[in-house]
């Protein structure tokens, strides 16, 4: 090591995020750099404690703040907030709040809503239900969407998607949370070109895209956004489950709302793109080319598209965002995350086959682009 290690803390303590001038992927590199630092320095009984003790104890007090106004309302805070850096102690007892904070306190950033959905939903899929349900079921793989970690370790025994219809706060977690998430990732307009959508002969009859499982609108809009001119009333569609859609803040004009189970046939035909993001990591494979086999059975051949935006994994150096969504759709779902491998055969049973993969510069998800037909033979 070229630095003593007495000033590597100093030197540490200078890195800051305004150092990266907009450098997402550097960004993320470091982070990964400095996580297995600490991997690397931490004695396992640390690691065992910021996993098992730490980690729940400033989710419940960062769950009191919230609920308590407190981030709003600038008022002394705690120890453990400040020892832990989401607070800076300044002197004794007066703090500063600092960006994540003061995130958690603007309502409009949706931050709060991460946490929230923390409580509302992730727990029920991980923690010891997980490890208890494994164990219940002989460790074997989860695929029955109706028999989840999740349903397992929820008080009500409801699927994810029940509890949402049933109570109406934990929809709306849920949702927040989605929509902050999207605002974060790469959009899947920036890497895939949406104008490919556009540059052909658009059939007027029919909308131009429909966004599957599209929550409360928020990619539709930026598609909306980033071709207003081009597109005609009403020929954007937004299918989720109603209690989904009922939180949908939309242009009417452009976008029709429409409740859709996505296990049943779909109901606009000949679109010329069917987008589904963050969708089929919800599904076990059978239940996939349900869906698949309804969504081709709308699509017009030679004209319409498929786009799946959605993780696909890399045959090593999965990120840990990658591998950690994979294990939580195992807990939540009884789902998970695919291969190139697993996308290609799951589409071709469907009937489709894959055009381009569009890969995000974050390395996180990846817009699958397809159309009906029959995959070419690879030669040998
Ligand atoms: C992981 S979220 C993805 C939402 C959105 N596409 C995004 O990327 O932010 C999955 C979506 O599928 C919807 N969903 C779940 N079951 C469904 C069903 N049977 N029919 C239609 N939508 C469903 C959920 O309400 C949710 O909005």
């Amino acid at each position: 090591m070229t630095v003593p290690a007495t000033n590597t803390a100093n030197l540490l303590r200078q890195v800051s995020a305004h150092d990266f001038d907009g450098d997402e992927s550097a960004r993320l590199a470091t982070i990964r750099e400095a996580q297995r630092l600490i991997n690397r320095l931490q004695h396992p009984t640390e690691r065992s404690w910021e996993l098992a003790f730490e980690n729940w104890a400033i989710l419940g007090t960062l769950q009191t703040f919230v609920d308590l106004g407190i981030f709003e309302r600038w008022l002394r805070l705690c120890r453990l907030l400040a020892a832990k850096d989401f607070i800076e102690e300044v002197a004794e007892e007066q703090y500063k709040l600092t960006p994540f904070s003061l995130a958690l306190g603007d309502r409009g950033s949706l931050q709060a809503g991460w946490i929230q959905c923390g409580h509302d939903h992730f727990k029920y899929g991980g923690l010891d239900h997980f490890s208890r349900f494994l164990q219940e079921t002989s460790y074997r793989d989860p695929v029955d969407g109706g028999n989840t970690v999740y349903r397992f370790g929820c008080p009500e025994n409801l699927d994810l998607w029940a509890r949402c219809s049933l109570t109406p706060e934990l929809q709306t977690s849920f949702s927040e949370m989605m929509e902050c998430w999207t605002r974060y990732k790469t959009h899947w307009a920036d890497y895939f070109d949406t104008n490919v959508l556009l540059s052909c002969e658009i059939d007027h009859s029919a909308p131009i895209l429909v966004d599957v499982g599209g929550n409360r609108g928020h990619d539709i809009s930026l598609f909306r956004a980033r071709h207003h001119a081009a597109i005609p009333a009403g020929s954007l569609v937004l299918q989720d489950r109603p209690e989904a859609l009922a939180l949908a803040e939309v242009d009417q004009d452009k976008i029709r709302i429409m409740p859709h189970d996505v296990l049943t046939p779909q109901p606009v035909r000949n679109a010329r793109a069917y987008m589904f993001h963050a969708v089929f990591h919800d599904w076990s494979d059978d239940k996939s080319l349900v869906i698949l086999k309804h969504t081709a059975a709308a699509m017009k051949p030679g004209y319409s598209r498929l786009l799946i935006a959605d993780v696909v994994l890399p045959p090593t150096g999965a990120s840990a965002f990658q591998a950690a969504m994979d294990v939580s759709m195992m807990g939540l779902l009884s789902a998970k995350e695919r291969t190139q491998g697993m996308w290609e055969e799951l589409l071709s049973g469907a009937g489709f086959k894959i055009l381009k993969i569009w890969k995000d510069p974050k390395q996180y998800e990846s817009v699958i682009e397809a159309e009906l037909g029959t995959p070419e033979q690879k030669d040998e």
